[in-house]
């Protein structure tokens, strides 16, 4: 099968200035391929380039240089547009109308009959969880995380094969956070491929199978998260514990390299260098004497590969 995504050295330019004579490269050679039914992260910072690659791949405007298929299909056919799922980055909705007015709409710009306009409709304001008495409310009074679900069910009102999300937790609390990634999930169970433009690495991570790093318009990683967080290097890992003084843990980890005790007022935590050595870290706790509270990374390798400029 043809890959969901496949993006060719694909360069724009934006005119700007006075006279529109300056020029400003956005997108720097992009090459890149997702895979069917992939959650695939696009990871960058602000300005990196991910809503410009999302309009060029939307076909909302043109490359300067470069070419793009989705689904096999070149991006200025029109047919494949109608297999494949968008949410800009600022959704614009007819704000007079309700959710449910508004989904039965785009519903009908896909060519669905009535009934099944209506069946859509409800069945996706229940999958994105907007709680049903608000469904036919009109949207000019709906919260900004209310109109990411919205949005979110607009993008997957046809079914698509491939579904491109430009930042879709963004407005959300924590909760709206946490059912938005189970939905994304649950597409995978679908078989939906997913693109996934995020400046948030934690739901990058959880996510994604894949995830591509964008720097200031080029490509700077692409890859597995495993494979990421190895080049982003080892990651030192945490032990909190309780029950041990100080003195003693740190006699016991003597042999442990790079190992480090900090007394705290319910114990102490222990941090060593890499993971690999945890295990090592956690007999060195019992023989202190020290009960285990919790295990946890510190810091994020993947996170300093985000925000480094020269790796
Ligand atoms: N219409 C435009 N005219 C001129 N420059 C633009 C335009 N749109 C974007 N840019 C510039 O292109 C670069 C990439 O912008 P883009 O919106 O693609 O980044 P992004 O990765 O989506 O960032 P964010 O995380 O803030 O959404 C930025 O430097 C931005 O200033
Ligand atoms: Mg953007």
């Amino acid at each position: 099968m043809t890959p969901a995504v496949e993006i060719q050295n694909l360069t724009k330019d934006y005119e700007v200035g006075f006279l529109r004579k300056r020029r400003v490269r956005a997108l720097d050679g992009l090459t890149l391929t997702v895979g069917r039914g992939e959650i695939f992260g696009f990871l960058g910072a602000n300005g990196a380039g991910k809503t410009t690659t999302l309009k060029l791949l939307m076909r909302l405007m043109y490359p300067t240089a470069g070419a793009a298929r989705i689904l096999g299909r070149d991006i200025a056919d029109a047919r494949m547009h109608s297999e494949i799922g968008y949410l800009p980055e600022h959704p614009y909705f007819y704000d007079y109308l309700t959710a449910r007015e508004f989904l039965q709409y785009c519903a009908e710009l896909f060519g669905y009959a009535r009934a099944e306009r209506r069946a859509r409709a409800a069945d996706l304001l229940a999958r994105v969880r907007l709680e049903e008495k608000s469904w036919d409310k009109q949207l000019r009074k709906f919260s900004k995380g209310m109109l990411q679900r919205v949005g979110l069910a607009q993008a997957l009102v046809n079914d698509p094969a491939v579904v491109f999300l430009d930042e879709p937790m963004s407005g959300l609390d924590p909760i709206g956070r946490r059912e938005v990634r189970d939905l994304i999930a649950a597409q995978r169970a679908r078989g939906t491929t997913v693109f996934l433009c995020s400046h948030i690495l934690s739901d990058i991570e959880v996510l994604c199978d894949r995830a591509a790093i964008l720097r200031r318009g080029r490509l700077a990683h692409v890859g597995r998260l495993e494979e990421l967080r190895e080049v982003g290097g080892a990651r030192a890992m945490e032990l909190v514990v309780s029950g041990a003084d100080a003195g003693r843990l740190e006699a016991a980890l003597g042999g442990i390299e790079g190992a480090r005790v900090t007394a705290t007022p319910g114990g102490a935590r222990v941090e060593v260098p890499t993971e690999a050595q945890v295990d090592e870290a956690l007999r060195a706790v019992r023989a202190a004497g020290a009960r285990l509270v919790a295990v946890h990374p510190v810091g994020n390798a993947l996170e300093e590969l985000f925000v480094s400029e020269t790796k």
